[in-house]
């Protein structure tokens, strides 16, 4: 006798059941995952998939930032430049709308010039140095000496290494002596003509050049007092016997210089081409002590101190 099997229905209806909500639930997760994703709210905020690619390399940080902040066409360029810092971010964005209008955007320029506060009009803008970096100390048009500050190490320099009525912080002095003896080795005679100024022959000097040729370019030549390099006690002005301002450039001296005067301690502080950052007209002749190990560190950077500083040391 046959019997026609009976299949059941039940369990059929509860699998087919239970695959849709299966499918149904993934679907779901994923739709989650895509309106929650960092792709398709950096789309929503405006950018281009090429660029999203970009902004998804970068840290964290930045996508959250480039998320909540609408369309930014400069954030891209801005955070690929080496030397960017994220608290500057707003400052970088105003200047680029304030002086670039329709102009293609010097990203590397406008990162030099907002991280030393050359953004600003000189003196302006001023903070006191921070006393404790010790040789390290910045001061510059946006950055101050504590009012009429004397360092208490300065020594008077022998007539064999300067011109007559020179002084200088010992550990300078010491470092100057090792320089101009490696010099003298080559052949090549390094003598200081200027270094350890006080606030009042700083103001002299500054007063002098604006009484006879004006602010803009006793600016250009001279710190003003308590904003000058020479007020700390660390910079020297060095000649070669018999040259001066102009011609110091030419020279052999100059040229060793260049090479070697990082290895006692010292950087060219006003370099050719900088005068934007620097806000001096180029000084062959300036040079400032800041110890060895970072004097090795801002020549190999190829950066003016004034970048270095507020990259490295107070980043
Ligand atoms: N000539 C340099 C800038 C000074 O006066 O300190
Ligand atoms: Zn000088």
């Amino acid at each position: 006798m046959y019997y026609k099997r009976r299949v059941k229905k039940g369990p059929i209806i509860v699998l087919v059941l239970i695959i849709l909500v299966v499918i149904l639930a993934i679907c779901g997760i994923n739709l989650y995952k895509y309106y929650t994703s960092d792709e398709y709210k950096l789309g929503e905020a405006g950018y281009s998939e090429a660029e999203i690619k970009e902004i998804l390399k970068f840290d964290r940080k930045y996508i959250t930032y480039a998320i909540e902040h609408k369309y930014e066409d400069d954030f891209i360029s801005l955070v690929k430049q080496k030397y960017f810092i994220w608290d500057n971010l707003e400052e970088y964005i105003k200047y680029i709308d304030d002086v670039y209008e329709d102009r293609k955007v010097d990203y590397s320029k406008v990162i030099s010039l907002v991280n030393v506060g050359a953004n600003f009009e000189p003196y302006t803008h001023t903070k006191k140095a921070d006393m404790d970096k010790g040789y390290a100390i910045l001061v510059n048009k946006y950055t101050s000496l504590p009012e009429k500050y004397a360092p208490d190490d300065v020594v008077e320099m022998s007539n064999w290494y300067s011109y007559p009525g020179n002084s200088i912080r010992k550990e300078v002095y010491d470092a100057f002596k090792t320089m101009f003896n490696a010099a003298k080795e080559e052949g090549l005679t390094l003598i200081v003509n200027s270094s350890y100024r006080t606030y009042e022959v700083q103001k002299e000097i500054y007063d002098d050049y604006e009484d006879s040729r004006g602010l803009e370019y006793a600016d250009k030549y001279a710190a003003r007092p308590d904003f000058s390099e020479h007020q700390t006690g660390l910079s020297v002005d060095i000649f070669s016997l018999g040259s001066n301002m102009s011609t110091f450039e030419s020279t052999e001296e100059f040229k060793w210089l260049s090479e070697n005067c990082y290895k006692y301690g010292f950087i060219l502080r006003y370099p050719k081409g900088k005068e934007d950052i620097t806000g001096y007209s180029y000084e062959a002749w300036h040079y400032r002590y800041v110890g060895k190990d970072l004097a090795k560190k801002v020549y190999d950077s190829g950066l003016t101190y004034d970048e270095y500083y507020a990259y490295y040391l107070d980043n």
